[in-house]
């Protein structure tokens, strides 16, 4: 999967990306990412890429064009599956839209600061808006990369067996139920005993209660 990511702020992207499963995505090949500094694609003498929003009104507006040149530009490299914004009025962040994701080959994800951008870019460019939570970020970096890292992470081959995405919370709609290691018994703290008895059987029928249990109480939206 090749992944574009648009920014003010690229150095705020190394980070997620150059440790532990992302970046063994990369330098296995699953994942081809690249990251570009809108201001690179201003034409302003001061590479100036927001402006005061029409009508007034506190805070500024990312422009158009900029934004729109590096866009087609990449468009006429390649053909693209989704042209992602993130902002925080976007469909919210759900597992199931990651699954979709991850059978892109190709994607573009914008990301936003101050008021926002331009709506004419929404309008003509954007195919998806992505929210990953209620709440406002300072801009769609941080929720760039749990983008990325939630899809890239499903493309079959980027996680091992022991880390694999099929046993992950939500995939079946049900949070994970508890984890437990060695010492079986710390400061009396006991490991549930079915845990021990290498009864498969058994202990897949407890990990579905758990799994049922704990989605019941924490996330029972979940459940309906
Ligand atoms: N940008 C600012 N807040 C955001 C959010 N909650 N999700 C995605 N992008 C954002």
């Amino acid at each position: 999967m090749r992944i574009d990511i648009l920014t003010i702020l690229p150095d705020l992207l190394q980070g997620p990306f150059s440790d532990s499963i992302m970046k063994r995505a990369q330098t296995k090949g699953h994942l081809e990412l690249e990251i570009h500094n809108i201001r690179d694609y201003s034409t302003d003498k001061h590479n100036k890429i927001d402006d005061y929003q029409y009508g007034g009104g506190a805070g500024m507006v990312m422009s158009i064009e900029p934004i729109a040149a590096i866009i087609e530009k990449l468009k006429a490299e390649r053909d693209y599956d989704e042209i992602i914004y993130m902002t925080p009025d976007g469909e919210l962040l759900e597992q199931a839209i990651c699954n979709d994701l991850s059978l892109c080959k190709n994607m573009i994800i914008l990301c936003g600061h101050y008021k926002g951008v331009d709506e004419r870019v929404r309008e003509h460019y954007i195919t998806k808006e992505v929210s990953i939570g209620s709440y406002v970020l300072s801009g769609g970096e941080l929720g760039a990369a749990v983008l990325v890292d939630s899809v890239v992470r499903l493309i079959p081959g980027v996680l091992n067996d022991e880390t694999s995405a099929l046993t992950d919370s939500f995939q079946d709609r049900l949070l994970s139920p508890p984890v437990y290691t060695r010492p079986s018994e710390y400061r009396g703290w006991k490991v549930p005993e079915v845990l021990l008895s290498g009864d498969f059987p058994k202990i897949e029928a407890w990990r579905e209660k758990k799994a049922f249990e704990r989605t019941q109480v924490r996330r029972p939206d979940l459940l309906d």
